[in-house]
């Protein structure tokens, strides 16, 4: 088996580098409900977005593609100093694994201690790969383990894990 041809290799690069972040605003719900639907069995839908948009203790931010371009992913926190949690993160399914969801992390985190925030918290589905993945990258440690929180597409118990990271 060959690697990628170039050409693709080069294509998912670019991709990457032309994504812009911007903060999350009132107009994203449809589209971010759309990115949603792709990404979790249970989809929040336009209406559950502008509500959670609207609410002043959410924060967000949207990666697009170039400045003023479609969403193509998306992290929601929510907290009050010193606690901030991840309500969601999600990256269009076409462009997952080119470094989108990292940048949303590391973005998101920039200005928190500043902020007076210590410590922030998840919960994921254990086996999420991705996810996992991504949280181990960005410093998160499981502190604690949820059996048979969410169910899996055949409708088996799956565990939900908890993860902290501490912020510096
Ligand atoms: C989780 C998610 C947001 C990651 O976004 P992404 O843009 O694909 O992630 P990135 O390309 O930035 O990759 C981040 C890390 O995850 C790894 N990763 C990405 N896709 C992966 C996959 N399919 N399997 C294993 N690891 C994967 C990358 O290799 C990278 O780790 P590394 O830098 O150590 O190699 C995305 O997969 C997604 O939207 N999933 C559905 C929604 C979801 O599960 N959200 C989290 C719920 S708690």
């Amino acid at each position: 088996m060959t690697g990628l041809p170039a050409w693709l290799g080069w294509m998912t690069r670019r991709r990457a580098r032309e994504v812009s972040l911007r903060a999350l605003r009132a107009g994203d719900a449809e589209a971010l409900a759309r990115i949603h639907a792709q990404s979790f069995r249970l989809g929040w839908d336009a209406a559950e977005f502008e509500r959670l948009i609207a609410n002043r203790l959410t924060r967000g931010l949207v990666a697009t593609d170039g400045p003023g371009g479609a969403p193509v992913g998306f992290i929601l926190l929510s907290g009050v100093t010193p606690e901030m949690e991840i309500l969601s993160i999600a990256v269009d399914r076409r462009r997952r694994g080119s470094g989108i969801g990292l940048k949303l992390v590391q973005a998101a985190f920039g200005s928190l201690a500043a902020e007076g925030y210590r410590a922030v918290f998840l919960e994921v589905e254990d086996g999420n790969a991705p996810a996992l993945r991504l949280y181990a990258r960005t410093g998160f440690r499981e502190i604690g383990r949820r059996p048979g929180y969410y169910r899996d597409s055949a409708g088996m118990p799956v565990a939900a894990l908890t993860m902290r990271r501490d912020i510096a």
